[in-house]
């Protein structure tokens, strides 16, 4: 079996955890849970998203908290879904950007009005942009295995999307069970034939436990190579574009999980756990 020597893991709460929440929660909660996490020893995290707030009120305040977030001395990384919010993560100072394309294109139209190609073509001037600025950029591959709308995704699908993100210079490539439907042996094989296809390339998987099935398509993941992963305290998250998904993967979980296997990470087990109750006291779903 495959064991890496160290794991990063990705903490994605404050913003794959609370973009889904209806409720309204404020910023000063959200920055507690961020000190919070940043004390815990992650260094970089997902922290918000700069899409417009019409269609994810939750996140109306990503300027607010990208400015603390660099006052904490912490790497951000901010959603990013069109040329827009990448002006204003700009503005805001954010050291990285995430961008997102689903695979299957019914999965995209729903999600930001665009045909895949659409999407690509979107993304041009937007990676330009952010690379002229010497911002990180992480790219999504969203709906990379199973898809609410048209079920199976085809491994071309997925390169579809791969080769776009490549050429146009992504600085790692991160392969989303958006709706939580994988399983160890489509995440093994999926993530085998990406490394052989790419193998300059950095991956990593980001899973939702809609099945219970994520942390053993971790250890699939990790069989095929893969040492990055994305989770999220206490559980927390969901898709808005994504009926019947459920939470990330929680933190608790993996961390536990890894430490046990012997991998190094730089994330304190003791300290996460004492945030786990705050965590879920701001979703209305835990
Ligand atoms: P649109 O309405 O088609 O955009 O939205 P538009 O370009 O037509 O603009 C309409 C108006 O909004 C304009 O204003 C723009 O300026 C403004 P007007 O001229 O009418 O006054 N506008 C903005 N204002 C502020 N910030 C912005 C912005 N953009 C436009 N960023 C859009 C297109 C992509 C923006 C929209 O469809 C959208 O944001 N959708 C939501 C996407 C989203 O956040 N989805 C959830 C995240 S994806 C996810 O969770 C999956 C992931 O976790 C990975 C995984 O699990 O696999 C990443
Ligand atoms: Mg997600």
């Amino acid at each position: 079996m495959f064991i890496p020597k160290e794991v990063e893991i990705v903490e994605v709460g404050p913003r794959d955890g609370l973009q889904n929440e209806s409720l309204p929660i404020s910023t000063d909660a959200k920055k507690t849970l961020i000190a919070q996490l940043a004390k815990a020893g992650f260094s970089r995290m997902e922290t918000t998203s700069f899409v417009h707030p019409k269609w994810v009120p939750q996140m109306a305040d990503s300027e607010e908290i990208s400015s603390y977030c660099n006052d904490l001395g912490i790497t951000s990384i901010a959603l990013t879904p069109n040329l827009k919010a990448l002006e204003r993560a700009i503005a805001a100072k954010v050291p990285q950007v995430a961008v997102f394309i689903g695979a299957s294109t019914k999965f995209n139209q729903k999600n930001i009005n665009k045909t895949t190609s659409e999407s690509l073509d979107e993304c041009v001037p937007m990676f330009e942009r952010a690379k002229k600025e010497g911002i990180f950029i992480r790219a999504y591959i969203s709906m990379a295995f199973k898809c609410p709308f048209q079920g199976d995704v085809s491994l071309e699908e997925v390169k579809y999307v791969c080769d776009g993100f490549v050429e146009l210079g992504a600085d790692e490539i991160d392969v989303g069970d958006t709706n939580g439907k994988a399983d160890p042996k489509l995440v093994y094989e999926r993530f085998s034939r990406l490394r052989d296809l790419y193998p300059d390339t950095t991956f990593v998987g980001h899973f939702h436990d809609t099945e219970n099935m994520a942390l053993a398509n971790v250890v699939a993941a990790m069989q095929a190579g893969i040492t990055k992963f994305d989770s999220s305290v206490g559980g927390l998250g969901g898709c808005p574009y994504s009926p019947g998904a459920t939470g990330n993967l929680s933190t608790e979980d993996l961390l536990n999980m890894v430490k046990r296997m012997g991998c190094q990470t730089e994330v304190d087990y003791a300290e996460l756990i004492k945030i786990t109750p705050f965590a879920k006291s701001l979703s209305s779903k835990l």
